[in-house]
């Protein structure tokens, strides 16, 4: 089986493209844009690049396709252009494994299920052009194609294969070690996942036949503060430091408290296993 991973420099990208690597079964390709880490292997593309992008993607014929890009304030130039040259290559055959967020639900509160309405955040919101990309994505896609699996997740956490860690927990370390503390929202609640699971999630929907939206993540849920307290616990640092954050910070204005995920659906249809943080 053919596979190309986008964005398999990425902090999920890499730890997908790694274990896809060890499969025998499959024929994995990935991309990077501009730094490829240590996966020396990687084949740099920008999926904007109309020419370059139908170049590598005639070249590779993958039977399924890995969209682990993002490009956060840019990310609105990923799917107009990079996802929009994707749509036009793939074929009926081919699957599409979409990583998509928690982002894309703006009304209401969660826990949401995979049936929930999503929506779009005003455009001046601080966030806007990441979640209504997502959105937009997701709605092209399930307008578009049959043949796609979109996984949903809150934020990731974790070291993954190659060492590398999520951008927070690294923030929380540099304070906690220069004596500083830390601050975190303990009104925001989310469904947190473990790099390495997701990745393991990715690729077993690289290889079954399961298609549709599907929340990834354990079932328990929690706020950011709880969240970061344990892992500050866990990685053995004086959680003394750790401070509630202030609740009235603009940017979460118009986004839900609770965006945690319903994990139903994939724990019936499969048999991942999401760790939780104890
Ligand atoms: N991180 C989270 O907490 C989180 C939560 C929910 C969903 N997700 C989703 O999970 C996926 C992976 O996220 P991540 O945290 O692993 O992201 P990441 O570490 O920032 O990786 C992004 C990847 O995209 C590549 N990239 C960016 N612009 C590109 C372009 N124009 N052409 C080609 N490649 C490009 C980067 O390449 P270079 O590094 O080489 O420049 C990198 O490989 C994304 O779809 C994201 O929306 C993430």
């Amino acid at each position: 089986m053919k596979v190309c991973v986008f964005g398999a420099s990425g902090y999920l990208g890499s730890a997908v493209y790694q274990l896809a690597k060890n499969d025998p079964e499959m024929d994995v390709s990935g991309t990077y844009l501009e730094d490829p880490g240590e996966l020396t292997d990687l084949h740099k593309l920008d999926v904007n690049e109309p020419e370059s992008f139908s170049g590598f993607y005639k070249t590779m014929q993958p039977d399924v396709v890995v969209w682990s890009v993002m490009s956060g304030s840019y990310e609105d130039e990923l799917i107009n252009e990079g996802l929009f040259h994707l749509l036009t290559h793939l074929t009926p055959e081919t699957k599409l494994v979409y990583l998509s967020t928690d982002f894309v639900f703006t009304d209401g509160n969660g826990p949401y299920t995979e049936a929930d309405p999503t929506g779009k955040l005003p455009d001046e919101h601080v966030w806007s052009t990441y979640a209504n990309a997502k959105v937009k994505a997701e709605r092209l896609i399930t307008k578009e194609l049959t043949n796609y699996a979109i996984l949903r997740a809150g934020p990731i956490y974790g070291k993954n294969s190659l060492g590398k860690r999520d951008e927070r927990t690294e923030e929380m370390i540099a304070a906690l070690e220069r004596g500083k503390t830390a601050a975190y929202r303990d009104d925001l609640i989310r469904t947190f996942v473990h790099v390495e699971d997701l990745a393991d999630a990715v690729k077993t929907f690289i290889s079954n036949d399961r298609k549709g939206i599907y929340h990834t993540g354990p079932k328990q849920k929690a706020s950011y503060y709880t969240f970061m307290y344990k892992m500050a616990e866990q990685l053995g640092y004086n959680t003394g430091l750790l401070e509630k954050a202030s609740e009235t910070e603009l940017p979460d204005e118009e986004v839900p408290k609770n965006t945690a995920l319903t994990t139903e659906k994939i724990a019936k249809e499969t048999n991942l296993h999401f760790r939780t943080m104890n």
